[in-house]
């Protein structure tokens, strides 16, 4: 995007993943992202550059993004919830070892209150030694979601920059302003002190998150009671102090960031001392578990109390719509829960690839279970031939206008089909001759034996 808005910056991405380069030298670009590719064609070798040459990236760079992953660790220290620094370390470190002059290091990447402190101290080591460097370290936190990336990077609610509030943290808080300032009103791009840009990320994420837990937790309430989740999110989304967006009920959310970023706020809160804080943010990921684990039991339920044996057709595996992104997705813990059940799992997904879908599979469950239960298959209609369901689990805009009397007629009957998503029209299904069960309503023909 600055590529795009700014012809006079020259913008060179460095890797040291030489086939990734390749990739983004070529044809094929190593991600899905709607309208990534035109851009990246627009842009590639006029202002825009892919390179393994990260030395000499650094000496003619006056900004320098570290857009590194900061996965959840998950070993020694905090493992399992704090998120792992030690790709931004290293950056930090290669920084200070081929740096030849000034420079502003903007951290991009997701990182825990206070990780600026850190680059700086490792950049300051260098400095000390070379009276030719010096050193800006600024927090800028990316917003963009997965699937919307080029809208939400041209068109961002807003754009926050931290930095030290010395005469040099301005000078670099400053210059960064008038790049996003090509394309994004002032008003947009709000400033603040290193700790509370680096805080608002987590935070954000972590309210987000907790928006769809609490909906998620009214849709079980509404399932017990007869009211139906769609109404009451409308309802209550027209508050405008609450909002109509992510109100979404679904199987959980999925995602390489929520649940990092909520476990690493909920770490950030035990270092500090501070359990109930702790234990109430942990509450959203507990929330979102048990969302997937009530939604596999019900299919389990509502089948008469056993899939072993059964066809079942997995509709999605992509943790939402537009990408072919798999991490954390809520589809692989609820195949998880139906293989140990014993079902037979057959998936359909528009993106993703068989190896990604087997290889995030055989990370939760035997390999043996994934090899003899699990087939995939690239049409929908022959993924739900013979089926005894059909379950929606990413919300692509193709599964609301298949041929459901198509599939029907091919499926086993009773024919049951499971709404993860809310996407479907259930008044024609049921028309059809389904037993429709959708997150946050009252299945109308339940099977009652085991209320
Ligand atoms: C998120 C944040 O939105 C983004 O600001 C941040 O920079 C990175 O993390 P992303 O993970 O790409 O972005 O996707 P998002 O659209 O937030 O969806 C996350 C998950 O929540 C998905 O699994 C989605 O299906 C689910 N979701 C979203 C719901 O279940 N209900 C909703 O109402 C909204």
């Amino acid at each position: 995007m600055i590529a795009l808005k700014c012809p006079e910056i020259k913008v060179t991405v460095v890797d040291l993943n030489k086939e990734k380069i390749k990739e983004w030298n070529s044809d094929d670009l190593p991600i899905y992202e709607p309208g990534l590719d035109e851009i990246v064609k627009q842009c590639r070798g006029k202002n825009l550059f892919f390179s393994h040459d990260i030395p000499k990236a650094i000496e003619e760079a006056d900004l320098i993004f570290i857009s590194v992953n900061t996965p959840t660790k998950m070993y020694g220290r905090g493992k399992g919830m704090a998120p792992d620094l030690k790709h931004v370390e290293s950056v930090a470190r290669t920084i200070a070892k081929y740096a030849q002059g000034p420079k502003i290091v903007v951290e991009k990447s997701t990182v825990p209150v206070k990780a600026a402190q850190s680059i700086l101290h490792i950049l300051k080591e260098a400095q000390a030694h070379d009276q030719k460097l010096h050193f800006q370290v600024l927090s800028n936190p990316e917003f963009l979601a997965e699937g919307t990336a080029i809208v939400d990077l041209a068109n961002p609610d807003r754009v926050l920059i931290g930095g030290e509030s010395s005469n040099k943290g301005l000078a670099a808080i400053a210059q960064l302003v008038r790049i996003y300032e090509h394309w994004v009103p002032r008003e947009r791009i709000i400033t603040t002190n290193t700790w509370s840009s680096e805080l608002t990320k987590l935070a954000a994420n972590t309210f987000l998150a907790q928006k769809i837990s609490s909906i998620n937790a009214i849709s079980a309430i509404c399932e017990a009671t007869g009211a139906d989740v769609r109404e009451v999110a409308h309802a209550v989304g027209y508050d405008s102090r609450i909002g109509s967006k992510f109100l979404q009920a679904s199987v959980g959310f999925g995602g390489s960031c929520f649940q990092k970023d909520v476990l690493s706020l909920v770490y950030l809160c035990e270092i500090l001392n501070l359990k109930p804080a702790a234990d109430y943010w942990h509450g959203v990921i507990e929330i979102n578990n048990w969302q997937r684990r009530r939604f596999s039991d019900n299919i389990i339920k509502e089948l008469f109390n056993t899939v072993t044996d059964k066809r079942i057709a997995l509709f999605g595996f992509a943790f939402k719509k537009n990408t072919a992104d798999t991490r954390e997705s809520s589809a692989i813990y609820i195949a998880k829960h139906l293989l140990k059940e014993r079902a037979k799992l057959h998936f359909y997904d528009p993106k993703v690839t068989e190896t990604t879908m087997r290889h995030d599979l055989r990370r939760v469950t035997e390999n043996e279970l994934v090899d003899k239960l699990v087939t995939i298959h690239s049409c929908p209609y022959e993924a739900a031939k013979d089926a005894h369901a059909v379950v929606v689990l990413t919300e692509w805009d193709e599964f609301k206008t298949l041929d459901y009397e198509k599939i029907y007629e091919n499926m086993q009957k009773p024919a049951s089909i499971f709404d993860g998503r809310l996407i479907l029209d259930q008044t024609n299904l049921r028309k059809i001759g389904f037993r429709v069960f959708a997150i946050g309503s009252a299945p109308t023909q339940s099977f009652n034996l085991f209320p």
